[in-house]
Parts: structure tokens; sequence; C-alpha cells
């Protein structure tokens, strides 16, 4: 079985609230060989010893292990499937990855997805792809991380040379072709974005602070008789009153913290939109212009950029790529260029020269600085 990990084109802290999002799924991946066994227990190695064996029994009542342990995503879509599902049957199983770990490359949804996989294989669960998806995503709640259904869609349904609109509520998958000569390229800063971790508490901050702004914007529009009917998400309220007009009330209404949040979410989605329009006209300076704007939000507005990624992120700037902003969750973890294709070795070269042999890590160059190629999602194959 072969699971992907994803790249975020555009749409940043955005799913959470239900708004679309643009990513593409990589060709680094997780992959699990597995072998049903006649009983409820899971086995899981990993190959890299920074992770060690996972063994534990499939129940609805399974309990998570320390915060940070990486066995909690193997445990995640089995503690879920068991609570929906008959399963009657765990497996023995080797699991092997390219993916940077705690990148912002979503390697732990490719972990989640790869066992509940293996987990619906052995055990004759049938769902549909979409509703695969979002029980992956209820699963991966149970790690602590009150993240969003981007990951796990995306690596469960994406197509070759493809990137893809995702929306939710239920969710729903746009293909879009890459143009052949546009060329996305990823550099991992190194510094360590640890999803399950540190990061977990920031993460979770910044989604409460969404709901309360949502919450006192909706409410006063209501009041105030300014909308129509109820609101009762942000993509019906994005939908039902044009950019400025949201953020004129929520300057008004809403404190510091929430007015920023809020200001980066509703911007966010619409450069979502127009980034697909401008990939679909092949209008590669537009993308990268809203992909500039991206990072420049996620920096000034959500404040989940570093020092680092604002630095990569300029250095891909000036070596040519028409746009670059940190990916994923932030806070260290992977930034992302778009060049076109002539132009793909001056931003490489930048990167080599001004920031990974700067920092004297020419070592680790090969692992960490990569072209991204568009690939299909999760496979299973039976041997
Ligand atoms: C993490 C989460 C996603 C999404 C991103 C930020 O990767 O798992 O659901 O919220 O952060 O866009």
């Amino acid at each position: 079985m072969r699971v992907p990990g994803r790249v975020n084109l555009i749409g940043e802290h955005i799913d959470y609230n239900g708004l679309p999002v643009f990513p593409m799924a990589l060709q680094r991946a997780v992959r699990i060989v597995f072998r049903p066994r006649n009983d409820r227990m899971v086995v899981l190695h990993s190959s890299d010893e920074r992770f060690p064996p996972v063994e534990f029994e499939i129940g609805p009542k399974i309990e998570r292990w320390s915060q940070g342990s990486w066995g909690n995503y193997v445990k995640a879509p089995a503690k879920e499937l068991a609570c929906r599902f008959e399963i009657q049957r765990g497996f023995d199983g080797v699991l092997q990855s390219d993916i940077p770990v705690a990148a912002g490359l979503s390697s732990s949804s490719a972990i989640v997805n790869a066992v509940g996989l293996a987990l619906a294989h052995v055990n004759d669960v049938l769902a549909e792809p979409g509703e695969f998806a979002g029980l992956m995503a209820e699963a991966e709640l149970f790690v602590g991380t009150r993240g969003g259904g981007m990951d796990q869609a995306i690596s469960l349904g994406a197509k070759d040379q493809s990137a893809a609109k995702i929306s939710f509520n239920p969710i729903r998958i746009q293909h879009v072709t890459v143009p052949d000569d546009w060329c996305f390229i990823i550099a991992d800063s190194g510094e360590v974005a640890e999803k399950s971790g540190s990061l977990q508490f920031e993460y979770n901050l910044r989604r409460a602070k969404c709901e309360e702004a949502f919450r006192v914007i909706s409410t006063n529009l209501l009041k105030q008789g300014i909308t129509e009917g109820l609101h009762e998400s942000y993509p019906e309220l994005c939908a039902s009153l044009d950019t400025e007009i949201l953020l004129y009330f929520a300057e008004k209404l809403l404190p510091e913290t929430e007015h920023r949040c809020f200001r980066h979410v509703v911007t966010e989605a619409g450069r979502v939109e127009a980034a697909v329009e401008r990939m679909l006209a092949a209008d590669i300076r537009g993308f990268g212009d809203y992909m500039n704007a991206s990072h420049d939000s996620l920096k000034t507005d959500y404040q989940v950029s570093t020092e680092v990624l604002d630095e990569l992120v300029q250095v891909a700037r000036d070596g040519g790529a028409v746009g670059a902003r940190l990916t994923g969750a932030g806070f260290g973890g992977c930034v992302v260029a778009l060049a076109e294709r002539r132009r793909t070795r001056d931003v490489l070269g930048a990167l080599r020269a001004e920031y990974y042999e700067r920092r004297g890590r020419k070592n680790q160059m090969d692992e960490h600085l990569f072209i991204a190629v568009p690939s299909r999602g999760a496979s299973v194959q039976v041997i």
C-alpha cells in the first residue's frame, strides 16, 4: 500500500473553518506491507528507528499514549473504525516513509490513512472515498490536534499531474491539471513543526479564535438584520457578504487577535478561489502573486511563520520564483515555491547557496530540497 504526503499550494488554516483549500499529493509516501491477523491486534514496525514498534488491541475504547507518541496516529484510525464498523481482525505490518517528518507535508495523516486503509481492507469495510476521508479526519482528532480534513482527503483522492480544490461538508474534489511548465519546489527549513507536540497548543488556539470570531460576527450581523437567514458556517458567511463588508464589521466588533485571525481566514478563502482560476488559465504570475499574499497574511495576521521560513521564502523569490509561501501548519517545516520550469535551476541554486550551504547543511540538501511531482492518491496492492 502506498499513501502519499501532500503539499498545500494555497488555502492555509481554513479547512477547519469549512472553507475550500488547494493542495496536491506528492511522490513521497508512506508504504505499509501488511498481513491480516486472526485476532484484533495491530503490530506495526517502522523501518525508521526513531519510531519504536507499536502493538495494541483494536476496540472502541482505545486509550491514547502520551502526547507526541507516533503510535497515536496508528491507534487513531483503529479506534474510529472500531466505533463504526465490525472490526474483528488486525494486522502485522512494516511501515516505511520518505515524507519528511513534522515538516508540514502531512506525514502523520498519511500514516492515519494507511493504517485506516489496511484495517478497512482486512475487515472488508466499504466506504465511499469522500466518506472514508471524512472518517480519517475525524479519527485524527484522537491525537489532540483539532485539524481539518484537507490532508486525509488529498492523500486519498488525488489524481496524477493534478492539484485538487477540496471543499468540505461534504467533501468534494475538483481536480485541476498542473500546467506542464509550472514547477513547485519544496524546501524544508529543518525547523521541526511537531503537530502532536508543542505546536498543538498554538494550532488549537487559532482554531478557537476563528470560532469565537465567527460567533461574534454572525450573531451581530443577524441581530442587526444585515444578513438573511441563519449563517452557521464560514462558507455561508463568506458567500453572503463581500469580503470588504465582512472586514468592516470585523474591525468594529472583534478584539485584536480574533480580528487578525478572521481577516486571514476570509482573505485566504478569496485567494483560493482566485488562485484556482489562475491555474485553470495557466497564469503562473497570477498564481504566484496569490501565494505571496497568502504567506504575508500567514505571517502578519495569522502569525504562524518564523524568521527562518520568511528567509526561505525571500531567497526563493529573489532566486526567480514567481511566488513562495510557507506550507502546512507553519511554526517551522517547509516552504513551497512556484517557478517556470526553465527557471527551476536558478531557484534551486539560490536556495542551495543562500540557505543550505550558508548554514553548513549541504549534506541534508537532497532530503530537504526537492521538486514536488503532482502524484496520485492512495493505492492498495494485493500480492
Ligand atoms: C495541518 C492540518 C490541516 C490544516 C493545515 C493548515 O496540516 O492537519 O488540516 O489545517 O495544518 O492549513
